[in-house]
């Protein structure tokens, strides 16, 4: 995962319609994770400066009633509305990324709501346990937690997951990866065998078995915490039959597996970040999220390096090798693929933002 992938801003994504099939806004460098999705835009929904025109009390003397709630000598009726806009507003003033969709997210969290169902209850009052909850994690967020993390879900590939601060967050960036892994596996017949390597949470592997009813999976990773989150993932989608996880470094696991020694695909979204764009990683990346879903030594190549030496001894004749990689790395891992010696029509394809995103080679028949 390199600085444009891991911390890509993920709503921005949505905009361009599912599994981002059509032309996005140009923005090559992103810098934040952004929310799951856009803020929803409802007639109902007043703007600033409608909302501002109601409020008769100064904005720092509203904001401490919610933020001190033992303090609420406004005498507020807190609204979902009404916290809605502070909330947004609360979030713009902190340079939180995607503002208002952050404070939807929040508030459906603890109302156990959708975020739609926001604006069909705008006049709610929101009870005081509700608020104690939320403003512990409006503040959480406003120190640049990351929603996801307070939340503990996300979406990815149309999918709502687990996530937890033991696994890093899935990125839309990489549904292209399941989307071409799903392709290829369609171009082939009968049960098809294939290793999702450093899965995470799971959330590449639960896809491409949930669009590929003949994908039998082994998904790998070195740390067993991120694995427990995969398997809530996995048990949600009732995946269990097709989906086996098994804890190690890459390929290691696999070794004593006597029932697959070849697959049709290995899938893998590594972590990718050089030393240099580590120390650049935003607030809500470096400080949340697990390093050692990040970093991958001093020029970010180290995994790819491991995983393309070893993976034609693991591909049948003909099968794909599919890879997750940075922006700036597309030329390196060409080198790789094409100094292992044992792959064809190596392509590295771009992203809808442009940038290079995956590598894919099919493995020579030998
Ligand atoms: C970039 S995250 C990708 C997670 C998930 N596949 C996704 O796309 O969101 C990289 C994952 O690789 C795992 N990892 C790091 N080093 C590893 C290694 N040597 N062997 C196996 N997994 C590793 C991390 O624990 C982390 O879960």
């Amino acid at each position: 995962m390199n600085v444009n992938k891991v911390l890509t801003k993920d709503y921005e994504k949505r905009t361009l319609g599912e599994h981002g099939k059509n032309k996005p806004n140009t923005n090559p460098i992103q810098t934040q994770y952004k929310a799951n999705s856009k803020p929803i835009q409802t007639q109902n929904e007043p703007n600033q400066t409608q909302f501002q025109a109601k409020c008769t009390l100064s904005k720092p003397f509203l904001f401490f009633t919610f933020l001190c709630p033992g303090y609420n000598l406004a005498m507020q009726t807190w609204t979902i509305q009404k916290l809605l806009n502070w909330i947004t507003e609360h979030f713009t003033d902190k340079g939180i990324d995607s503002p208002r969709l952050s404070a939807e997210l929040l508030l459906s969290h603890v109302l156990t709501m959708e975020r739609i169902e926001l604006y069909t209850q705008f006049d709610k009052p929101v009870v005081k346990d509700q608020r104690d909850r939320l403003h512990d994690l409006v503040k959480r967020a406003g120190r640049h937690e990351p929603i996801c993390y307070l939340t503990g879900r996300t979406e990815f590939y149309s999918l709502q997951l687990e996530v937890c601060p033991d696994c890093m967050i899935p990125r839309p960036e990489t549904e292209l990866l399941v989307e071409r892994a799903i392709e290829f596996l369609r171009s082939r017949a009968g049960t098809q065998f294939v290793c999702d390597l450093c899965t995470g949470c799971g959330c590449i592997a639960v896809a491409i078995a949930k669009n590929s009813p003949d994908a039998r999976i082994i998904a790998t990773d070195i740390s067993d915490a991120a694995l427990n989150v995969a398997a809530k993932n996995i048990e949600k989608y009732q995946l269990k039959d097709r989906i086996r996880l098994l804890c190690g470094d890459l390929f290691e696991p696999l070794v004593p597996q006597l029932d697959v020694d070849k697959f049709d695909l290995i899938v893998c979204n590594p972590p990718y970040v050089s030393a240099a764009e580590f120390e650049k990683l935003d607030k809500s990346v470096k400080d949340y999220e697990p390093k050692l879903a990040l970093f991958a030594g001093d020029d970010g190549l180290n995994i790819y390096r491991r995983v393309i030496e070893k993976a034609a001894q693991f591909l049948k004749p003909d099968a794909a090798l599919m890879l997750e990689i940075g922006f700036t790395q597309g030329p390196a891992i060409k080198e790789l693929l094409e100094q292992a010696g044992a792959f064809a029509e190596i392509k590295i394809e771009k992203d809808l933002r442009d940038n290079d995103r995956i590598a894919a080679a099919i493995k020579i028949s030998s």
